[in-house]
């Protein structure tokens, strides 16, 4: 395409934009795939130049799905940084220490862009890149580290920019949403199906950082800092994952209307900000409810805009590189953004809300005795806390061995929920539980 018909379109042309990448894994490998493939394709619609220079992996004699035989192989990934013929690193080796962090701070020191898809270093330490970023005058993009192919951080910093955001709910996990999905369609417990999972390359080994909900609060921590304009902040979340979520809580959730999803939650209360990742009952009405699968969804609230959500696929080469590309062709067009959207010393650093100060309605779950007074027992302790019941469910009958039992309580706050839940255990009817989830209206 000439320049000539590019400025047509009214578009910035640059010269070619030059990039290294370090890391040839499964989204290293899969952005060079892309920018082979829709190369001519990316010039014409948007008047970028985008040229590999050079490529940078651990082993330079590993077998690879792409042919990198055009491009310089550096052994070490800082001498992306040392080439002068490199605009930008795309980091794309993982892990919150070590090459990745030595690469970023170096590119960004050197004065070159950097782009990652690495979740976990930014929750770490991207407050103080950021601050690197902005002292040298360079852009720190990470569309990739959050929900894969979703362009969720471009619908923060740009398409919702003129909103005052009051929360964001993700499912930014797609380990943990397909294990709950098919624990969900087939009634098989967490173990079982998580090994599936494994085998299927979803999760990681080990799998704690999918399950336990840290990958989701890295991702939720860059988005609470773009939502709110504050500093992001990892250390001030709550974290829980799904390994306590039974196939029992499941059926229980399905007939009463809800269903079980981890959730990453950033929200604005009259009492303050709050971040926090769980699994919570969902309304089956909601349209978070319905994402399945690996499926990764996101629900931005804003004061204008209302309710709007994202769904997409949240991991794997393909959507990966393509958030990776985007950031590419914003940089190779000339779109410079704050890192976390506003310069560093505006970002607050937020008061976060201690989730047990929520008010919500809460799922108990125990087994108990079936015998008469156990139930008066509970309900005694529940007044005791000031604790409202809105509907009870006790299935089977079974003298002298246990039952299940679920409630339903009233909104209260989830500090009194836990004082209760530790007598309720400390009875001795009871066999099991509680086991409480959140309901999240
Ligand atoms: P991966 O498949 O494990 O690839 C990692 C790459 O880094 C490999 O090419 C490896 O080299 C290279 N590497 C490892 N240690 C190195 C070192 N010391 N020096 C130079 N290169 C080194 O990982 P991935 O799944 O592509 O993930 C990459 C990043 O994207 C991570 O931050 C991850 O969190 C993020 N991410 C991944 C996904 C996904 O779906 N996979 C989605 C969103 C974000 P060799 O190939 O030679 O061993
Ligand atoms: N293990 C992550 C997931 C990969 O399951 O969502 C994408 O970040």
């Amino acid at each position: 395409l000439s320049r000539k018909a590019v400025s047509r379109y009214n578009i910035f042309m640059t010269n070619a934009f030059k990039i290294g990448i370090a890391g040839l894994g499964t989204v290293g490998c899969g952005v060079v795939e892309m920018i082979q493939l829709q190369k001519s394709a990316l010039l014409a619609k948007t008047g970028a130049s985008i040229e590999i220079t050079a490529v940078n992996a651990r082993d330079p004699h590993k077998p690879r799905p792409v042919d990198l035989t055009e491009y310089e192989w550096m052994d070490d990934p800082l001498k992306l940084v040392q080439n002068k013929d490199i605009d930008c690193v795309v980091e794309l080796i993982g892990g919150e220490e070590g090459p990745a962090r030595d690469l970023i701070e170096a590119a960004l020191d050197a004065g070159k862009h950097v782009i990652t898809a690495n979740k976990a270093l930014l929750a770490h330490h991207g407050y103080d890149l950021g601050k690197l970023a902005e002292a040298r005058n360079v852009c720190l993009y990470y569309e990739a580290a959050v929900a894969g192919g979703i362009p969720v951080i471009k619908a923060l910093r740009e398409g919702f920019a003129g909103n005052d955001i009051q929360g964001v709910y993700g499912i930014l996990n797609g380990t943990c949403n397909y294990i709950l999905s098919v624990m969900k369609d087939t009634g098989r417990d967490f173990e079982d199906v998580l090994q599936e999972a494994q085998a299927k390359g979803y999760a990681e080994t080990p799998p704690d950082l999918d399950v336990d909900g840290y990958d989701a609060a890295h991702k939720l921590c860059l988005l609470s800092a773009l939502a709110f304009g504050v500093r992001p902040d990892y250390k001030n979340m709550a974290i829980s994952g799904i390994r306590d979520v039974s196939a029992t809580d499941i059926t229980f959730a399905t007939e009463l209307g809800y269903r079980i999803k981890l959730l990453s939650i950033a929200r604005k209360s009259e009492q303050g900000l709050l971040q926090s990742v769980e699994a919570c009952m969902v309304p089956e009405t909601r349209p978070i409810a319905r994402i399945n699968d690996v499926f990764n969804a996101v629900e931005i609230i804003g004061d204008f805009v209302g309710e709007s959500m994202l769904s997409g696929r949240g991991a794997g080469a393909g959507p990966t590189a393509s958030a990776v590309l985007s950031d590419i062709i914003d940089l190779a067009t000339g779109q410079r953004r704050p890192v976390f959207n506003a310069p560093m010393s505006e970002l607050k650093e937020a008061e976060w809300l201690d989730p047990d100060e929520q008010i919500s309605r809460f799922y108990v779950r125990l087994s108990v005795l079936d015998r008469p007074g156990v139930l008066a027992d509970i309900s005694a302790i529940l007044r005791d806390h000031d604790i409202s019941i809105e509907s009870l469910l006790q299935r089977g009958r079974n003298p002298g061995a246990s039952v299940p039992l679920v409630l339903i309580t009233h909104e209260v706050q989830q500090r009194r929920i836990k004082e209760a839940s530790h007598e309720i255990a400390a009875l001795k009817a009871t066999s099991d539980g509680p086991h409480i989830l959140r309901i999240e209206d």
